[in-house]
């Protein structure tokens, strides 16, 4: 078999929650032009100037109401009736939500808190089960859950996010094991944890007011054995493998694309 073929995505359905968002739109705009009829789930209803020619369509939806996602189901069902691909990427830091430098433990706004493992978990959680059987009706389809570095290894300040994100890389190895028990090897479960890429959700961590990276921003950089942040596009190639017949074997797994962040030890 020719290897391009087990990565071809021509004819399959995808939809992205958060799909304006920097890294979801990234992802929309590629697989589109590989052929996926591409649907963006956003609660930000603006259309990216290359979702136009590109037929991507934006759906509105906040992932975190229930009754928005039961919208989003009957309209995917209505136009398409099945979906191939779900990337659950709508997600992201919130500034009340993180435990500023001079602050500690105690002074952490349990609203916030609660908000951003809504946003993280709960909401993945509740976007998969709304969407999810429409994969049902074929037996087959990829979820792309979004994790993050700090999902395993504790990121200092933002405690609410990475314990939401942790819960992500445990609800996906849960449900490739449920929906493999229940439906067949066809449904699939994957995370990818990106490392660092600068984006709108954690600007106010990485970068000054006037552009420059944070004291945090080049310890990550001072972290990360490739030493820089990652460019968007190259989440790609994990999009596609994981999207694609070419990771039919693979469910349940949590892959890093972080240039060496997560392998690296320490000084
Ligand atoms: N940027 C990074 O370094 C990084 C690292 C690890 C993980 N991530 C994850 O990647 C995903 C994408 O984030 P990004 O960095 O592109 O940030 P972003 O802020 O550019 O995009 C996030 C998108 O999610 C949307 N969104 C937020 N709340 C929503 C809601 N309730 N309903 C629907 N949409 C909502 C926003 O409108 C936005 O379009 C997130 O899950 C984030 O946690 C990012």
């Amino acid at each position: 078999m020719k290897i391009s073929s087990l990565f071809r995505l021509a004819g399959k359905i995808a939809l992205i929650t958060g799909g304006t968002g920097v890294l979801g739109r990234t992802m929309a705009v590629s697989l589109a032009e590989n052929g996926v009829k591409v649907i963006a789930a956003d609660r930000n209803g603006a259309i990216p100037k290359e979702f136009t020619e590109r037929k991507i369509e934006v759906m509105h939806c906040d992932v975190t109401s229930e009754s928005n996602l039961q919208v989003l189901h009957n309209d995917l069902k209505g136009e398409y009736g099945q979906l191939d691909i779900l990337i659950n990427a709508a997600g992201g830091n919130m500034p009340g939500a993180t435990i500023a430098p001079d602050q500690n433990f105690f002074d952490l706004d349990m609203k916030a808190y609660e908000k951003v493992v809504a946003l993280n978990l709960t909401s993945t959680v509740k976007a998969t089960r709304f969407l999810a059987p429409l994969m049902v009706k074929n037996s087959k389809g990829s979820i792309i859950n979004i994790s993050s570095m700090t999902a395993t290894r504790p990121i200092s300040r933002v405690l609410g996010y990475g314990n939401a994100k942790a819960g992500v890389d445990h609800f996906t190895k849960f449900l490739a094991c449920e929906m493999a028990a229940k439906f067949g090897d066809g449904i699939r479960v994957n995370a990818i944890a990106p490392g660092f890429f600068l984006t709108e959700q954690n600007r106010g961590l990485l970068t000054n007011p006037d552009g420059s990276y944070t004291e945090r921003t080049q310890d990550i950089i001072k972290h990360t054995p490739a030493g820089r942040l990652g460019k968007p596009d190259e989440l790609l190639g994990a999009v596609h493998w994981l999207s694609s017949d070419a990771s039919s074997f693979v469910t349940g797994s949590v892959i890093p694309v972080d240039g060496g962040f997560s392998a690296f030890g320490g000084f």
